[in-house]
């Protein structure tokens, strides 16, 4: 299918990098043919596309930097990943230090050897802070958004020496990657008893790739358009706060796009919630006029949604079986400096709960520099204020010696 234009503000371009095994499309600002500027990463979330940057890329150039968002494995113009069937893909190309070694491959390819600052957001937050605990050397610092660093992966402790009933109790507890395979244990009864069921979940099932993708180009702009709309700012039904625990009592206080109600598509939970809300909270956003949004509607009624819905999938897989590289890094926090900047009206800070907490007290960040909520702002922060997103990298970078 053709490419569609990407309508990209002045001072971004756009071309496609080939790596060892992907074509990598990046969006790209402030480049020099000597390769002198330090180099800043942007990594998006789902569903988005590198497209997401674009009012942080300009800004960033502008401060002296060069700014460079990729769509990463299974999004948008980036091609040479998986996609054969549910069934047949092989989901280990999606693991948590495949998606790492992409964005090594890719700065080695730009001609540079280090990174000054690798943000991302959503689950592009995970994939940021995989590259920062991975890679300390090679990442200088470190933003998040929406999504906390949950910490390094807790593994059985102390079986050698323990007696037979401990023991047993120590491997069920742990073990499953630091995932959320092993935290998901019975939850989903509960949730289902409740007449709900989790996102993450419902993304990784056969019917989810199906249910998003196969609609006509009308219904995944209306689709879209409510999901940015509901997880924004603008949706009244945003007043998030930290949740007790991980239990099914507790998760049921987050909206319906994160806990379903358990017959719906995540189309139709969308268009429930919509029903409800003024027809001019259909059409536009002062962050997302209709002709932006037109751009996600091209890329997602072209390429579908189950590329991106395969990282769910690798991270919900039943005993952490496509998250065993992570077990390599227990004990090991963050350790590059670190900022973490989201939108106060953002469920997802408070979906995982303690993640804050454990980036805060040093369990999971040993140099976090800033922790901020933006007013007004809901899940979209690089859209929805990518003024704050700038300040908060430019800060944590400025604050670092050469
Ligand atoms: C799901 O159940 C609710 C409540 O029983 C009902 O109103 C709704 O139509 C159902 N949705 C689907 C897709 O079947
Ligand atoms: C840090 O916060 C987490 C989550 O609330 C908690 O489990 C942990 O015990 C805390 N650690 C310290 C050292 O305070």
């Amino acid at each position: 299918m053709a490419l569609l234009p990407l309508l990209l503000p002045e001072g971004i371009t756009s071309r496609n990098i080939q790596t060892n095994d992907l074509n990598i499309h990046i969006l790209e600002a402030g480049q020099t043919p000597e390769n002198n500027k330090p180099l800043i990463v942007l990594l998006h979330g789902f569903p988005e596309i590198a497209y997401s940057w674009r009012r942080v890329l300009p800004k960033l150039a502008a401060a002296g930097f060069y700014a460079v968002a990729p769509d990463q494995r299974g999004f948008g113009r980036t091609t040479g990943w998986d996609t054969r069937s549910y069934e047949d893909v092989d989901l280990t190309t999606f693991s948590l230090s495949s998606l790492v070694r992409d964005i090594v491959l890719l700065v080695h390819a730009l001609g540079y050897r280090s990174v000054r600052c690798i943000a991302g957001h959503d689950c592009g937050a995970v994939s940021a802070a995989m590259c920062a605990l991975m890679r300390p050397d090679f990442f200088q610092s470190v933003v998040l958004m929406s999504h906390p660093f949950n910490g390094p992966p807790d593994l059985p402790f102390d079986t050698a020496n323990a007696d037979a009933t401990a023991r047993s109790d120590a491997v069920a507890a742990g073990g499953a990657g630091g995932a959320e395979g092993s935290a998901a244990a019975g939850i989903h009864d509960a949730l289902a008893e409740l007449g709900r069921k989790h996102y993450k979940w419902y993304y990784s099932t056969k019917q989810a790739g199906p249910d998003m993708s196969d609609l006509g180009p009308d219904e995944v702009h209306r689709f879209l358009r409510g999901y940015f709309h509901l997880k924004s700012g603008s949706w009244p039904g945003n007043r998030p706060h930290p949740l007790g625990k991980w239990s099914a009592a507790d998760l049921t206080e987050l909206p319906g796009y994160y806990i379903m109600p358990l017959n719906e598509t995540m189309p139709s939970t969308v268009a429930r919630d919509m029903a409800h809300e003024p027809s001019d909270g259909l059409t536009s956003e002062s962050w997302l006029p209709d002709e932006e949004l037109a751009v996600y509607v091209g890329e997602y009624g072209r390429t579908g949604f189950q590329g991106g819905l395969n990282w769910y999938r690798v991270r919900t897989a039943a005993g952490g079986r496509y998250t065993k590289d992570f077990d390599v890094f227990a004990g090991k926090k963050l350790e590059p400096p670190c900022a973490f900047v989201s939108g106060k009206l953002d469920w997802g800070n408070y979906q995982e709960p303690g993640a804050i907490e454990k980036m805060k007290n040093g369990t999971s960040c040993a140099d976090l520099r800033i922790l901020r909520f933006v007013d007004g702002v809901g899940h979209w922060t690089p859209q929805e204020s990518p003024e704050e997103v700038t300040r908060a990298i430019l800060d944590l970078i400025g604050g670092l010696h050469d």
